[in-house]
Parts: structure tokens; sequence; C-alpha cells
């Protein structure tokens, strides 16, 4: 195999509605609230850029304005800080923001599923492999989740989602992926289905979230037909794609934990988790929890 391209560009579909968050998510969107001390999007875009990345490709929508207001400068809050010689919060602030030229905003016009946010991107990535990465998804583990990939991929090129076993009776709420040996790290798909019927499942290795792709996926996301809960869904699209000998898919098992900010537990989770990873918050946070239980 000849060395695989380069994975050079990561998209962000942001254009979800978050409903499952209301009210908080009426004048916010669900991306920009904030786990600790920083809001969900920036924790997923830092694990892109820890994993190589260089160029951030968001997928927004109506009322999502904020999201890239959040990765420009803000002259007066750094002036002010400036000023005041708070060096190290300014420091910290310019850190984490994406250089100039490296983010790209499109607007998926209509909420037609994961799918169709994605094939949006499609002239911002061009010829060319991409990571996705769905915020929603907080990835935390000893070794950001997409540089795993990543390193997987240098071995295997193709295209390639993470996955982790859920309960057998949450299969249906997932993309669900069938491996030719469900112990490796890194396995061949041998079966995708998205959200599979109550018994129905291959497995219970759950899509997290994580995916890189080859450009290839566009054309067939163009043509993709509306699948699960009458939405175009990107996990056709893949089953299309590895159908087609000259482009597998491999699994890579995720073995850190995974928290759904979308939902109300998973949100409280993330707080928690990060927070007790925090040498400047994990004392105090431990002693307060055992307080309130
Ligand atoms: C999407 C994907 C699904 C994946 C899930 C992870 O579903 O279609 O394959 O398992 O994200 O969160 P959604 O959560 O948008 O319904």
């Amino acid at each position: 195999m000849s060395k695989p391209k380069r994975i050079r560009k990561a998209v962000f579909p942001v254009a979800g509605l978050g409903t499952r968050f209301l009210p908080a998510t009426k004048a916010v969107p669900k991306e920009m609230l904030t786990v600790v001390d920083r809001p969900v999007i920036q924790h997923v875009v830092n694990e892109a850029r820890e994993a190589g990345i260089e160029h951030f490709v968001f997928v927004t929508g109506r009322g999502k304005a904020c999201i890239e207001d959040h990765f420009d400068h803000q002259f007066e809050l750094e002036a002010t800080l400036s000023s005041k010689k708070k060096t190290r919060e300014l420091e910290d602030l310019l850190a984490e923001l994406p250089d100039a030229g490296r983010t790209s905003f499109t607007r998926q016009q209509a909420p037609r599923g994961l799918g169709h946010a994605v094939w949006c991107a499609r002239d911002i990535v061009g010829d060319e492999p991409f990571a996705l990465l769905l915020p929603d998804m907080l990835h935390h583990g000893d070794k950001p989740c997409l540089a795993e990939m990543i390193e997987a991929y240098e071995q295997t090129g193709g295209n390639l989602v993470a996955v982790s076993p859920v309960p057998e009776d949450q299969t249906h709420q997932y993309g669900i992926v069938g491996v030719k040996d469900a112990k490796a790290k890194v396995s061949q798909i041998t079966q995708m289905v998205e959200k599979p019927p109550k018994g129905t499942a291959p497995s219970n290795l759950h899509i997290t979230g994580r995916y890189i792709l080859e450009p290839e996926i566009f054309p067939l996301l163009a043509r993709q037909e509306a699948g699960a809960g009458g939405e175009i869904q990107l996990t056709d699209a893949m089953i299309t794609l590895s159908q087609d000998a000259g482009h597998p898919f491999h699994a890579v098992r995720f073995d850190g934990a995974i928290y759904d900010t979308g939902s109300k537990i998973g949100f409280l989770l993330a707080n928690i988790a990060y927070g007790l990873k925090r040498d400047d918050l994990a004392p105090q946070l431990r002693a307060a929890i055992k307080d309130l239980l």
C-alpha cells in the first residue's frame, strides 16, 4: 500500500438545534454550553488540533454565529487583559485560537441529517481524506481519540470509525458495526447499520462520533436517500462506500470514557469528570461531591 494522504482538515457539524437541552439552547448553541470552563466545541477542536489537524471546517446553521466569533480574536478583551497585565490569561486564550485562514464556516440550510451536513462541507474539504468529529460526543482518554485513529490510518489507509461497546439495550440508538476481531484495537469492519431495531444489531460496538473518511463519500452523500428517522444518514453512504472493494473501513476501539453532552446526564457527568482531571479543581471538587452525597 502506498503511504496514505495526510489528514489535514476536520469537519465539525454544528447545525443541530439542541432540542434535548431546551430551554438552555433557545438562544445559545448547544456546542457553546460549557464543560468546566470551555465550550463543548472548544474541547473537540482541541482534540483535533492535538491530532495534527490544520484546518477546521464548521457546518453551522441559523443562530450559530457566536461559534464563529468564539474562534476569532476579541480585540477589546485581549487589549484589556494586556493592559491589566493578565499575561497568563491572555496567553491561554490565544493558545486555543486557530491561526488566521485555518477555519471555514458553511451553513447547512435545512435540518436534513448528518449525511447532508457532511455533504455541505464538500467544496471546502475538496479531494482529500478528512476527519469528522461530532461535537456532542466528548472523548476523554489518556490519548486523544482522533490521534489514535490517525496513527491507525497511517497503517490501514482507507476509512476509519472509532467504536466502543454499549449495553445491548442501547444499540438501537447508534450506528453499530460488526468487525472481524472484536478484541483487536484496530479491526476490519464487516457490517455497518444505522440504529438497528432492538435485537438485530450485529454487535454491541457503536460508532462514537469520530471518523476518517475518503472524499469518495461526497458523491454518495449527494445521491443518498433518507434513512433512519427520515434523515440522510452518513452511515448509509458509508455502507455503499465500503461495498466498493477499494474502500475498506476499519474500526478503532476507543478505551477512554465518552460523554454524550447532548443528553442531560452526559453533560453533567462530563463536567464532573473533566473537573476531576484538573489539578486546580479536583481536590475541592472531590470534597464538595462527597459532602453533597
Ligand atoms: C450519529 C450517527 C451514529 C452515531 C452517533 C454517535 O447519530 O448517525 O451512527 O453512533 O451519531 O453519537 P445521532 O446521534 O446524530 O442520531
